[in-house]
């Protein structure tokens, strides 16, 4: 059978015009969905996900520029682990400068994308090296790489993705093409707003955080930071178990590493004599503190939003424990005047969210050193919570948190308290 060349073309040509069409409505909806996302590490997955997927990446790393330099902010790798599971490598910590030595420091310096075919030998006159540490630390073997700046409307960089190894049909490593490169530099564009818009909000997060701190500087921004991503891991962990479907774990969790990091945010409305006391605090000290609860559920009473419904819930409840000798209980209205504590909430009347950040909060409190005790060790620490599992602590919670210990040692890494002990003295 004898082939038209130039029918050959106009079909492959509207072919291509299809798959672009195709790719740009995919896009719009991709963006739509990012429109939603509030906390960075959640879009941060999202955003790579979805390049990958348009590319047939087999992995891929974001690094965000913050203080000058770029900092590792998220990795995907399909071969190595599970886009749905929770891994350790999300919090390892490493920062590159921006200069011509990287190929991701390069990609942010010139604004310049790049499309490599095989890292291990690089075209010749590239005047960075590849960086092989990642391969040999995790057996992985980086092929094809494709590297994009992230870059607003108004021109600003906002950081840099790469993607590497895109898979043919038979799941073999082949290479990236042109055609990719412009499509996750088009993705990319759409997507730096986005990413710029969820950076300022954790900036405003952690303002509010700094201005707690200001008040009472045992609460401080790595103590928050900690508690957020312990909480946002340990519930990812924990619904895995229950068979919550994996969209919901997505939106769910993008809520609750937010949420949970305001959870003594109430403490701006308690006296500095109380908050700044260098002494224990006496039983009606300690129950005006206990106040912090009400004060931080209140300052949400909005409620317009999810992140507000979450955030006023852990406020709340992150005191309780699970045998029902937390505080401030069941009360009917916390907006009354003349409030007063119920009986304490008990097992499942707690909610699952304030379940999870009371085990963070007390296991940041134990292994971090205070003003008056050093840091427990961490074979003291663990025996305490397994002592405590069906006491203070949900069990399923506690399985949990064991079952990601790795994953929440390297959030300790990636957020560690300043030599100074002048971190966090109660988990009040
Ligand atoms: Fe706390
Ligand atoms: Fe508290």
């Amino acid at each position: 059978m004898s082939v038209n060349p130039a029918s050959q073309r106009s079909e492959s040509g509207s072919k291509e015009a299809h798959d672009d069409a195709d790719h740009c409505t995919k896009i719009l909806q991709v963006m739509e969905r990012l429109s939603q996302i509030k906390d960075v590490q959640a879009l941060l997955a999202e955003v790579l996900l979805h390049a990958r997927r348009l590319t047939r990446a087999d992995a891929g790393s974001m690094y965000l520029i913050e203080n000058n330099v770029l900092n590792f902010s998220y990795i995907q790798n399909d071969t190595l682990f599970g886009a749905s599971e929770v891994n350790r490598y999300l919090y390892s910590s490493h920062t590159v400068a921006i200069d011509n030595h990287s190929l991701s420091g390069y990609v942010a310096l010139t604004g310049k994308p790049l499309l490599i075919d095989d890292a291990y030998h690089l075209p010749p006159g590239m005047p960075f090296t590849f960086n092989d540490s990642f391969d040999r630390l995790s057996g992985y073997r980086t092929q094809s790489i494709l590297a994009v700046p992230l870059v607003t409307s108004h021109n600003k960089t906002v950081g840099v993705m790469q993607i590497l190894n895109p898979l043919n049909d038979d799941r073999q490593t082949s290479t990236f093409t042109p055609g990719d490169l412009l499509l996750l530099k088009h993705f990319a564009d759409n997507a730096a707003a986005a990413i710029e818009r969820a950076m300022m909000t954790r900036e405003i997060i952690m303002r509010m955080i700094q201005m707690c701190e200001l008040r009472d500087p045992k609460e401080t921004g790595l103590h928050a930071n900690r508690v957020g991503a312990y909480a946002a891991e340990v519930y990812h962990q924990w619904s895995l178990k229950q068979g919550i479907a994996d969209d919901e774990i997505k939106r769910n969790k993008d809520s609750l590493r937010i949420a949970a990091m305001l959870h003594d945010l109430g403490k701006v409305a308690i006296s500095d004599l109380i908050l700044r006391k260098p002494d224990k605090l006496n039983s009606e000290e300690f129950r005006i503190m206990q106040y912090h609860t009400i004060h931080g559920a209140r300052l949400f009473r909005n409620q317009e939003s999810d992140l507000d419904v979450l955030s006023a819930e852990i406020a709340l409840n992150h005191h309780e424990k699970w045998d029902g000798t937390g505080y401030p209980g069941k009360i009917d209205d916390i907006y009354q005047d003349q409030l007063r504590f119920g009986q304490g909430k008990r097992g499942e009347e707690i909610p699952i969210a304030a379940r999870i950040v009371a085990l963070a909060d007390v296991y940041d409190a134990l292994v971090s050193p205070r003003a008056y005790k050093d840091a427990w060790s961490e074979t003291t620490t663990l025996s305490y919570i397994k002592d405590q599992s069906g006491k203070l602590f949900d069990p399923e919670v506690v399985h949990a948190f064991l079952a990601i210990y790795d994953v929440i040692t390297a959030i300790r890494g990636k957020y560690p308290e300043e030599s100074s002990p002048s971190s966090p003295a109660t988990s009040s």
